[in-house]
């Protein structure tokens, strides 16, 4: 049996097994951030950039999915958000990466009194009905396959990272999600080539703030946990949708044993690495890498546009 790539949000089955064909791409995108709305990326900009394409065979087989159609333009054009950040392209294709420009000069200045407020309030949104589908197939999955730990890579895009790390721990069973059925539907390998999943490798269409509840809900419980590359939100006034300055942060200690991050921008991990000691009373250091082998099409395209990368390793500590 090959791995499973499911989510369900709207009740018709995304069942990915030996190919990974989108099974109803004209159904909307659930509500939620996207990585448009993450760089800035406007409706007035989708318009403009549909008249450029109108008369080509991309246009006609993008106009059906407004998501995925905000995805594949991403994917064809390099198009620059009002932070001057070039929006990312998910295949990785050189093209000028511009380094993350932000107004601020350090940790925002709120973050504290964010994460405190998190800290001491209950998360009380309801769970939307796909992401508890997702979950409960997570759960099946854990319950039939033996494995001797849990990997969880988070916010896994075309899950390149997902495939590499199943590959490297064969005895693990490796977890992606990402909100995105555009991404999802490209699923990749280092190589950028479509590929079979790994036995010992799930893929779920599901919003992690939601997932991450259920799993620290209902005790489940990863080895590591990976989030390569999250949106960054540069501007200042979207501090509370970085996943430091978000209500799910407080869970995000209790998912796993160690939490990777990785991102091209130092600042981020700065400040995720403040509010996990905020929350925890452990500190640790963002390293910069040294990138020889991607993990993801954006460490790829960052790392080839020689940009300083990072990484941030935190640990569980008993709450
Ligand atoms: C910048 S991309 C990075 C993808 C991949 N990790 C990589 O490095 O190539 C960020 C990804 O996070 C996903 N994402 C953002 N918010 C999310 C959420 N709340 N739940 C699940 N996925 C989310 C987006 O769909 C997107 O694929």
């Amino acid at each position: 049996m090959s791995g499973d790539l499911y989510g369900d949000p709207y009740g018709t089955a995304y069942l990915y097994t030996k190919s990974y064909q989108i099974q109803n791409p004209a159904r909307p995108q659930p509500r939620g951030a996207s990585a448009s709305d993450a760089y800035g990326f406007t409706s007035n900009a989708s318009l403009i950039l549909s008249k450029v394409l109108s008369n080509t065979q991309d246009f006609i087989k993008l106009a059906n999915h407004q998501s995925r159609f905000f995805g594949e333009i991403n994917s064809l054009m390099g198009t620059r958000s009002t932070d001057n950040t070039t929006i990312d392209n998910e295949e990785g294709q050189a093209f000028d990466s511009k380094h993350i420009n932000c107004s601020q000069n350090g940790i925002h200045e709120r973050l504290a009194e964010i994460v405190q407020k998190h800290k001491t309030t209950q998360f009380q949104k309801p769970y939307q009905s796909h992401n508890l589908e997702a979950f409960e197939l997570l759960r099946e999955k854990i319950r039939l396959q033996t494995h001797s730990s849990l990997i969880l890579d988070s916010c896994c895009g075309t899950a390149m990272s997902t495939l590499i790390l199943a590959e490297r721990h064969p005895d693990s069973l490796v977890v992606g999600v990402d909100q995105s059925a555009a991404r999802l539907s490209k699923v990749c390998d280092a190589d950028n080539q479509v590929r079979t999943l790994p036995d010992n490798c799930l893929l779920l269409r599901a919003n992690c703030e939601d997932l991450w509840r259920l799993c620290v809900d209902h005790d489940i419980h990863f080895d590591s946990h990976y989030i390569l590359y999250p949106n960054p939100w540069p501007k200042s006034v979207h501090v509370k949708r970085r996943w430091h300055g978000h209500s799910v942060m407080p869970y995000l200690p209790k998912i796993a044993e160690r939490t990777i991050l990785r991102s091209n921008w130092l600042l981020y991990l700065q400040e995720f690495s403040a509010a996990w000691q905020q929350l925890t009373g452990q500190a640790s250091e963002p390293q910069q890498l040294n990138i020889t082998t991607p993990l993801t099409l954006f460490e790829r395209k960052y790392a080839g546009s020689g940009q300083a990368l990072y990484e941030l390793s935190v640990s569980l500590r008993e709450l």
